[in-house]
């Protein structure tokens, strides 16, 4: 955002930035409806610092340099904080955090003092009252006097104790710290919302604030809200620990999330390197963060230092660069994934995001472009958070020009010309081209050699795109016939149409090893697993865990690929949607001819097995008829059926009158009848039927490979970074040691695995009483247990 400066006095110019941040803060503060991002934010609120500071007459008390917050909305009653919740100095750069340590050194005569170093929470401030251990009030901010009491939404956070553990603690306890709402959390409360055509989210800290001030305790509850304790506030005397750090282990005993990011540490040089640290684990952290705080250890020594205005001398917020910017919609494109969906993306104007040029950003689809109304021409506020794509959040609407337009979805594919079509219910257009778009068998190739999926080494996006546009490979199994001499001229002519052409003799020497090792890759790829190769397939709806459900309950390749979506139901976890997926992918020919070209060529599955025993129970006749989804054909019915007709390859064509007499109701017989009769489903009973009787005697005579392992029945849950391996390995050594890794933690956990910088999962084990190990304690166990 520009704003002319020149020809403005100071004075009109500190007129005007007062009001933008106004506006600014009471969007923000009061109406959880931010309109420009931080950063814009930040800059406005320096130049108002500097120009202040420049020309002190110009710093009217009233100034938002110096109150915190706004004034809170009327809904909720008011709290008056007894000890006032203050606010942070930011500081952006190294000098600065030198400075503040300068500072602290120079007035209490010491050095190097003692940290406590603590990430700073992207969430909505709170304060919590116990009294005798009880949780009696909780309030919100406000402008730090006074804040909203939202003590009964409060209590719907199950993060929050009710009741405070142990016995120590003061008669009375405010404990503050930040609400916020973890990513995962809030990806999820999206998805659902834009599935549902609802409100969407712009962040996860709108999330929070939004959910906390929600009129009505009911809907906060359904709000995956958590909390994280920083700070005391007021407390009555008692016996307390002499350091912050202590404090906080404190309210950890006593029964509060406190981040196991929080460290401590020496002088200028140790907050930097936490600093540093923490910004390189941002993006993979569970919640959001926007820097990190440095606070003085010691409690003595806080007190002494005091404060200037509302922030404290002893502490301060180093902040990170922001993840918000506004920029420019150019145009908006499509792009056609893997299975066809149509992603609108925003081509934007460049736009530096926590550090990374941003030049495209997700809409996601047309139900999300409407709900924003997103135009050409558009400035909007993109966001670039964790590993997640960068989207387009919001419209700047005042900055709209003219002349816009309202977007509307194309009719047909920009790439192979196809039309677009939208299946009913579904909120996804996709190109019906499918095997003839060129845009969807590259995707294809690009899953297919990718890292989960065949592994193959080298083998990028760029890379393919490129063997594909010049016509080197059209579909994945073309990838098993290149040799050496194509590889080589492929980039011959890669490099004559980008204008790049070293034509030196070490260039050559150079593209042979590289080809080479391309080569050897592809070759190396052709060994791997059945899980990775039903992945790898890209057959829609069948991620990594559906790929390895159907590879241990069938075994082998040559089963799995003629099998009919209600024998692939019989499997727990794939329901209606995922089988009838996987029974259209293989009723194309074109799919199975690119299997048999995949074997040909020498792919090999070197883990195939017999079908897995557990399969038997459910091959029961009641559960292959419910299976077939015939309408009115309850389970009670089928069960009925399965007992009256022994010989279930009867029901092919025996005649409606037996069936009533068999004691089926005349409705469903008569259902049972009509759907037998057409003739799509004479051809699928059929093939069902064969398949079923054959899938009866390969678990019937598959042996018994019941054997117990040390971590049958356990399930594991694998947080924070290790040294030795990474975490996915870490995973499959212990599944192959009989555990189940799950992705979340709860009551069902039998215990986690912690590694570096684990976050809130690790918190949450704590809280719940589960059993941590360490690396050292898992490398232990591992090398006791050889799998
Ligand atoms: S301490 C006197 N610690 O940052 C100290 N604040 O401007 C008072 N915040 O409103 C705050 N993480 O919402 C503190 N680890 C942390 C924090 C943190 C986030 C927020 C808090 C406060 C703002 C300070």
């Amino acid at each position: 955002m520009t704003t002319p400066t020149n020809a403005i006095t100071p004075a009109a110019r500190a007129v005007e930035l007062r009001t933008r941040i106004e506006e600014a803060n009471y969007r923000y503060h009061v109406l959880d409806d931010a309109q420009i991002p931080d950063a814009d934010y930040d800059r406005l609120m320096r130049e108002l610092e500097a120009i202040e500071a420049e020309h002190p007459e110009l710093a009217v008390v009233d100034s938002p340099t110096r109150r915190v917050g706004a004034s809170p909305s009327r809904e909720f009653a008011e709290v008056r904080h007894e000890l006032r919740m203050l606010s942070l100095a930011n500081a952006f750069s190294d000098e600065e955090i030198e400075d503040f340590v300068r500072r602290i050194e120079e007035r209490l005569d010491i050095t190097d003092p003692v940290f406590s170093l603590e990430p700073k929470f992207d969430g909505l401030a709170i304060s919590l009252r116990y009294e005798n251990g009880v949780f009696v009030q909780g309030a919100t901010r406000g402008d730090g006097e006074t804040g909203e009491d939202v003590t009964v939404n409060l209590r719907t956070i199950k993060a929050i104790p009710l009741r405070l553990r142990g016995d120590d603690w003061p008669a009375v306890l405010e404990v503050r710290g930040e609400i916020y709402m973890p990513r995962a959390e809030f990806e999820r409360y999206n998805a659902h919302a834009r599935e549902q055509g609802g409100k969407v989210l712009a962040n996860p800290r709108n999330g929070a604030a939004g959910s906390l001030r929600q009129l009505d305790p009911t809907i906060t509850a359904t709000r995956p809200l958590a909390f994280f304790a920083y700070a005391p506030g007021a407390i009555a005397e008692a016996d307390l620990p002499k350091t912050h750090s202590a404090l906080l282990r404190k309210f950890r005993d006593w029964g509060f999330p406190v981040s196991s990011l929080v460290e401590t540490a020496r002088g200028a040089q140790g907050c930097l390197d936490y600093y540093r640290r923490i910004g390189a684990a941002r993006d993979g952290l569970p919640f959001d963060i926007d820097g990190v705080v440095y606070k003085l250890d010691d409690l003595d020594a806080q007190r002494e230092l005091g404060f200037v205005g509302r922030t404290p001398r002893w502490a301060i917020a180093h902040k990170f660069p922001a993840q918000e910017q506004s920029t420019r919609v150019l145009a908006i494109d499509i792009n056609i994934g893997r299975t066809g969906a149509a992603t609108p993306i925003a081509r934007l104007e460049p736009v530096q995001v926590a550090g990374v040029v941003v030049t495209n950003a997700t809409l996601h689809n047309a139900d999300q472009i409407a709900r924003l109304d997103v135009r050409v021409g558009d400035s909007v506020i993109v966001r670039r958070a964790g590993d997640v794509i960068p989207e387009v959040v919001r419209v700047i609407e005042d900055q709209r020009p003219a002349d816009t337009v309202p977007w509307q979805m194309p009719s047909h594919c920009p790439i192979c010309q196809s039309e677009l079509v939208r299946e009913e219910g579904q909120v996804v257009w996709r190109c019906s081209g499918e095997l003839i778009c060129p845009a969807q068998r590259k995707e294809s190739i690009i899953h297919f050699a990718s890292r989960r999926a065949m592994d193959i080494d080298g083998l990028g996006a760029r890379l393919i795109e490129d063997l594909c546009d010049l016509g080197f490979v059209v579909s994945i199994a073309d990838l098993y016939k290149l040799g050496l001499d194509d590889f080589l001229e492929m980039k011959r002519r890669a490099d004559a149409r980008d204008g790049t052409t070293p034509e030196t003799v070490k260039a050559g020497k150079v593209a042979t090893r590289w080809a080479e090792n391309l080569i050897e890759a592809i070759e190396h790829s052709k060994q791997t697993t059945l899980e990775r190769f039903l992945f790898a397939l890209g057959i829609e709806h069948v991620g990594e865990s559906t790929a390895k459900a159907l590879a241990t309950w069938f075994g082998r390749l040559e089963l799995i690929r003629h099998l009919p979506w209600p024998l692939l139901k019989l499997v727990p976890d794939i329901g209606g949607e995922v089988a009838r997926s996987i029974d259209r992918f293989l009723a194309q020919e074109g799919n199975q001819a690119a299997i048999d070209a995949l074997l040909m060529r020498g792919v090999r599955l070197t883990d195939e097995h017999d079908v897995s025993p557990k399969l038997r129970p459910n091959l029961a006749t009641d559960q292959f008829l419910a299976s077939l989804e015939i309408p009115k054909l309850t389970e009670r019915r089928a069960a009925q059926l399965a007992a009256a007709f022994e010989d279930i390859e009867r029901l092919a064509d025996v005649p409606e009158h037996h069936l009533i007499t068999a004691g089926l109701p005349a409705d469903t017989a008569a259902a049972l009848v009509q759907w037998r009769d057409d003739p799509v489903h004479v051809d699928l009973l059929k093939r069902s039927l064969r398949t079923w009787n054959r899938l009866r005697e390969l678990a019937g005579s598959s042996r018994e490979v019941e054997q117990s392992l040390p971590l049958d029945g356990k399930t594991v849950v694998l947080t924070g970074s290790l040294s030795a391996m990474t975490r996915d390995e870490a995973g499959a050594r212990l599944e192959a040691l009989g555990a189940k890794v799950a992705g979340s933690v709860s009551k069902k956990t039998d215990f986690v695995v912690a590694g570096e910088s684990a976050g809130s999962k690790l918190d949450k084990a704590r809280s719940l009483g589960i059993e941590v190990w360490d690396e050292a304690r898992l490398l232990e166990y591992l090398a006791r247990n050889p799998d």
